[in-house]
């Protein structure tokens, strides 16, 4: 029999963990034939809410769901991890400053990152969800100098699909018509969502939308969905965010043509190296690779620059901070 995937859930007890587990124990997540072991990491308050999800998972009988175990202890959590799902985060709360934010997320994927590096198993994928991503990916993988850089990689997947549907819409076309999307930068308000390669029936995307549409509805909808689907439902994303997660490791594990992940930068468009920054991504071999050779004109460029500048000034802050 096939040994099961090990798959390391942090804040699992939260929403997005909640809407994550069932997928990831029915096979979503690596495939249909790929047993897994779930190990679901909380805080201890949370401990007691993550046995009544696992009582779930239990009742579900999952096929391919082999083990779960429920623990606070990262060393645990990460023994012998194939993926890990960082989920559970710091949230911003009213009035915090962005040092105290990066802190306390600080003292969370650092000590989760020393975690991974000591005890995952060699072929360890690591996606960074909770906020702010990128730069939290980029904490945890440099509290892990054993593991190779490119396996530490953040969520940018749900704000690929938000534009994906964003444009199907404006196009009334189903969105496998859509291909080459393309988020840049990072997870927050700055991304940059871009049209300019977007291919739509063969035909450029930026093309077949007005300027006006694309700079000032395109764009800040996808950059601003979030904060929308908050307003709206009054808790922030949480199954779209799960379902973003599946899509992302599926494809890291299974290949996929293009589409857009976090991941760390080669010096690529300008990236400086290191940073963990959206792209267009392809997925070969189990790895992610940067698209090549793309022409960026000055609206992008401008666009582009300002989210990168924001990466930096998060890893500048968070080394300030002794971090990193
Ligand atoms: P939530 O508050 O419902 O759940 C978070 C869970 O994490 C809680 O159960 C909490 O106890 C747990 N947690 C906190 N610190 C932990 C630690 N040190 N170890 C293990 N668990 C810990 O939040 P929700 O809605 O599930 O969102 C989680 C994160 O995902 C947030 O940071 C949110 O901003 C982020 N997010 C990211 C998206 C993306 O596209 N990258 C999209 C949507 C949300």
């Amino acid at each position: 029999a096939q040994t099961p995937v090990k798959v390391t859930v942090t804040g699992a007890a939260g929403q997005i963990g909640y809407a994550l587990l069932f997928r990831i124990a029915s096979g979503q997540l690596l495939g249909a034939d790929v047993p897994v072991t779930l190990s679901l990491l909380e805080i201890p308050q949370a401990v007691k809410a993550a046995e009544g999800t696992a009582m779930e998972l239990d009742d579900c009988a999952f096929p391919l769901l082999r083990g779960i175990e429920i623990t606070d202890d990262p060393n645990v959590a990460f023994d012998g991890a194939n993926v890990a799902l960082l989920v559970g985060a710091m949230p911003r709360k009213a009035g915090m400053e962005r040092g105290d934010l990066l802190e306390a997320n600080g003292g969370i994927f650092g000590p989760q990152g020393k975690a991974i590096n000591d005890h995952a198993a060699d072929d360890i994928r690591v996606l960074v969800v909770g906020n702010p991503a990128n730069t939290n990916a980029l904490i945890a993988q440099q509290h892990a100098p054993d593991v190779p850089a490119e396996r530490f990689t953040a969520m940018t997947r749900l704000d690929h699909n938000r534009a994906l549907s964003q444009l199907a819409a404006k196009l009334q076309v189903p969105v496998t018509e859509i291909k080459k999307m393309t988020i840049w930068g990072n997870h927050s308000a700055t991304q940059y969502p871009d049209l300019f390669h977007t291919e739509v029936g063969g035909k450029i995307a930026a093309e077949l939308v007005d300027e006006a549409w694309l700079r000032d509805t395109f764009i800040p909808t996808v950059a601003k969905r979030g904060a929308a689907i908050i307003e709206a439902r009054g808790a922030s994303s949480a199954a779209s965010a799960a379902n973003a997660a599946i899509d992302h490791v599926y494809d890291w594990v299974n290949g996929t043509e293009w589409t857009s992940a976090a991941i760390p930068s080669d010096g690529s468009y300008g990236v400086p190296e290191g940073l963990i920054s959206s792209f267009p991504v392809v997925s070969r071999n189990g790895k992610w690779e940067i698209v090549q050779g793309l022409e960026i004109d000055a609206f992008s460029r401008e666009r582009i620059d300002a989210s990168v500048r924001e990466l930096e000034e998060e890893r500048d802050a968070v080394r300030q901070l002794g971090l990193i």
